[in-house]
């Protein structure tokens, strides 16, 4: 917590660049500039960047060796304070960034005062966001795969169960309930995949674009990015300090996890209804009414589809920020952070309770299967019965549409119609029996036995490939969070 949490009181702040101006900073100014009340997620990232950029130093001669372990030992102490929450902040603090480095040049007296050699906050605060975001996406990859672990665990014990398929949420055709839940697994694969992607872009380092056009200075960005686990390094020192494409594209990436999460949400509010019946959770993943001493209810499911707004509100909200700034830096792109923290906190929070919540929820094989044996829901097997038989579909379709209407019309069964048709007949009748029609969508990545026991071990070796590209991942980036 930040000195901003309380009143500024009357103190006269001295900010790290105050020399230029002649009069202190108003309060006003401060506060409302101010991004120390919620950057300090960035604190960890600010400090990998600097021994870094510490090293780049030196071997640029910029700083003397004895300079630089003064210079790293005081960022180590940094750390610690800020660790274990005995970092004292100051009025003049108006960012982490500038926190940390003033306490640097308190702790190192002179030799810390050559840390901002040849940075800008421009291309610092650039380099701490991708840092951050590559070890959050990492990680919210991870609650990702335990959903989909959750959505497979369920899927298998779900064996041949079938259920409705729904299109307009009028009962369509039956499906296994694997391949219901599979098709949400399915979801979560490609947003595993745009993480990947997301993070491909973020691996480019922009430290050592100073302020938007590079130094006079003698650094080496490529030594410095190769520090930092970067594999690339910016091209254009303008470009570099002013694009924020990567949080639109985190933003995205993460409004679209809450898209996803929010369907699986609606279904689950639909299922664990009176009318549906298909789902009942655990009690330890519903709530009660505070009124009403006989409610059950899906929260996180309502809350992930209510917060899916939120997710999708602050991509908005950003691209917004952005569409108008010239180049390079503008004071308006600090504005990329608290959406970003803010969708990724809730993107895990909303993952890790869905993960538990999937995987202790009651599946209603009976009541599904009821409401999937309704005499409608083979009909199109009915044509295209008629079909194999040479009838072209769009008559086939005719025929049984027929048989349909007199069915409602006369109040009989449409077995009973089928039976009596004379293209029909008993034989294709048969198709009407209870479980028959599942069985039969058979074409590849469709909704019966045969396909879906294919799907299900895509979906294994999908979620384990994911698994050591993530493993790979982290240890190379790991490799780094150790070394810092
Ligand atoms: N807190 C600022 C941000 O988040 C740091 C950069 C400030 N740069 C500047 N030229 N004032 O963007």
């Amino acid at each position: 917590m930040g000195p901003w949490a309380s009143d500024l009181g009357t103190e006269v702040a001295v900010t790290l660049w105050q020399a230029r101006l002649s009069e202190g900073p108003a309060r006003e100014l401060l506060e409302f500039t101010q991004s120390l009340s919620f950057d300090q997620k960035l604190a960890r990232y600010d400090i990998m960047a600097s021994r870094a950029h510490l090293k780049g130093l030196q071997k640029a001669g910029l700083v003397a060796r004895q300079e630089a372990l003064l210079i790293e030992s005081s960022l180590d102490k940094v750390e610690e304070e800020l660790m274990d929450r005995t970092f004292s902040f100051e009025v003049s603090d108006e960012d982490i960034h500038t926190a940390i480095e003033r306490r640097v040049t308190e702790l190192a007296g002179p030799s810390g005062a050559k840390i901002h050699t040849a940075r800008s906050r421009n291309d610092q605060v650039v380099t701490a966001l991708r840092l951050y975001l590559r070890y959050e996406l990492m990680e919210i990859c991870a609650n990702i795969i335990e959903v989909q672990e959750a959505l497979a665990q369920k899927a298998i014990e779900a064996a041949d169960n079938y259920m409705p398929g729904y299109t307009h949420l009028q009962r369509a055709q039956p499906v296994l309930v694997a391949h219901h839940l599979f098709a949400h697994g399915w979801a979560f694969a490609r947003d595993i995949d745009r993480i990947f992607d997301c993070l491909s872009r973020l691996d480019s380092s922009p430290l050592g674009a100073g302020a938007l056009a590079g130094t006079s200075l003698a650094i080496d960005p490529s030594f410095v990015a190769d520090e930092l686990g970067f594999s690339k390094v910016f091209q254009n020192s303008m470009d570099a300090v002013s694009d924020r494409d990567f949080a639109l594209e985190t933003l995205f990436v993460l409004a679209t996890i809450g898209i996803h999460l929010s369907r699986i949400g609606e279904e689950i509010v639909n299922w664990s209804s009176q009318e549906f019946g298909f789902v009942s959770l655990a009690d330890s993943f519903s709530t009660g009414s505070s009124m009403l001493p006989h409610k059950k209810n899906p929260d996180i499911a309502e809350l992930a589809r209510g917060k899916s707004g939120r997710l999708i509100g602050n991509l908005t909200g950003l691209m917004a920020t952005c569409k108008g700034l010239p180049l390079a830096y503008n004071r308006d792109l600090q504005e990329d952070k608290e959406p970003l923290f803010d969708s990724i906190e809730q993107a895990k929070l909303a993952l890790k309770a869905f993960a538990p919540m999937i995987a202790t929820m009651t599946l209603h094989y009976d009541k599904m299967r009821e409401s999937a044996d309704n005499q409608f829901s083979a009909a199109i097997d009915l044509a295209e019965w008629l079909v194999e038989r040479g009838t072209p579909f769009r008559r086939a379709h005719e025929i049984v549409a027929k048989c349909v209407a007199k069915a409602l019309s006369d109040g009989t069964t449409l077995a009973e119609q089928v039976t009596k048709n004379v293209e029909l007949g008993p034989e294709a009748a048969k198709l009407l029996g209870k479980g028959v029609a599942v069985r039969r969508r058979t074409s590849l990545g469709g909704a019966g036995p045969a396909p879906v026991s294919i799907q299900a071990d895509q979906f294994a070796n999908r979620i384990e490939e994911d698994c050591s590209k993530l493993s790979r991942l982290a240890n190379r980036f790991a490799k780094l969070l150790d070394r810092s």
